[in-house]
């Protein structure tokens, strides 16, 4: 008789992967399963997500592309259309890096690597990393704060972060050099994000849920409500300042965009000591 259990998948980023096809979040920059990506889209939502949430950034996807659906359009837009489109998703010093890279992605076509990728203004490494293996299906690993938690408990890494960086980015790489990770780099990624960001979460991991619950060190130990550790900061210091609301008689109030560079840089603010 057939049987109708699964068949036992023997490596931890198939067990990932299997996972992920079923569990995958719809998130409206993805490619469906099937659809080959768009690196206008991959890159665009990668620069979005660097330090916006992944709700914030769906929230204001569909506007953004409908204003500027290729890299064409965006390229050409003048910087105020940009920077008005961008509006709600914080830090204009990325909105720049944006506009700049995708002047430089018209003129030269879109890089074919990761390295290519790091060399645009606004890409980091990381970015770099997840661009290349989502939009071009290349082997790269892509590190943040969600793989670093999913591989300090899989591997039950007790060293605290920042120094168990390196240990966290190797054991990742291991994760994504095993067969199935191979075939499928983007997804392998995407896996670990979703992994991370429902699963594996800072705080109550549901390993019930767990695909890889089997494989995680920490769960074995009870320790995955105790890793990773973080070294403790440290202390900054305190530094106080005035906030002044100067409203005119319309009720219009008085505000100030900040340079471009350096903290919070492009962003409106109250005029302040
Ligand atoms: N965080 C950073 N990049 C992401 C992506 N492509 N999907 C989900 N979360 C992410």
């Amino acid at each position: 008789m057939p049987s109708r259990a699964r068949p036992t998948i023997t490596s931890r980023s198939g067990r990932l992967l299997a996972w992920f096809d079923r569990n995958r979040r719809d998130l409206p920059w993805r490619a469906r399963p099937g659809e080959p990506p768009d690196p206008y889209r991959v890159w665009l939502s990668e620069i979005m997500l660097q330090q916006t949430t992944v709700a914030t950034v769906a929230r204001r996807w569909d506007r953004f592309v409908g204003r500027f659906p290729d890299i064409g359009t965006l390229a050409a837009a003048p910087w105020e259309d940009v920077a008005a489109a961008w509006a709600g998703l914080g830090y204009y010093a990325r909105a720049r890096n944006l506009h700049a890279a995708a002047r430089q992605i018209a003129a030269a076509g879109f890089p074919p690597d990761e390295r290519g990728w790091r060399a645009l203004p606004g890409v980091g490494a990381y970015t770099a990393a997840a661009i290349a293996a989502i939009a071009h299906g290349q082997p790269s690993v892509a590190v943040d704060g969600n793989v670093l938690r999913v591989m300090a408990r899989l591997e039950a890494v007790a060293a605290p972060l920042p120094a168990s960086r390196r240990t966290l980015a190797k054991a990742a790489a291991t994760l994504m050099a095993d067969e199935a990770a191979r075939a499928r780099p983007g997804d392998a990624v995407q896996a670990l994000f979703d992994l991370g960001a429902g699963i594996c979460t800072p705080r109550r991991p549901a390993c019930a849920r767990c695909p890889l619950a089997g494989d995680c060190a920490a769960r074995a130990g009870g320790q995955q409500d105790r890793l990773p550790v973080r070294a403790p900061r440290r202390e900054r210091p305190a530094l106080a300042g005035a906030v002044f609301w100067v409203e005119d008689e319309a009720g219009l109030v008085w505000l100030r965009r900040r340079p471009p560079e350096g903290l919070l840089g492009g962003m409106l603010e109250l005029p302040g000591s």
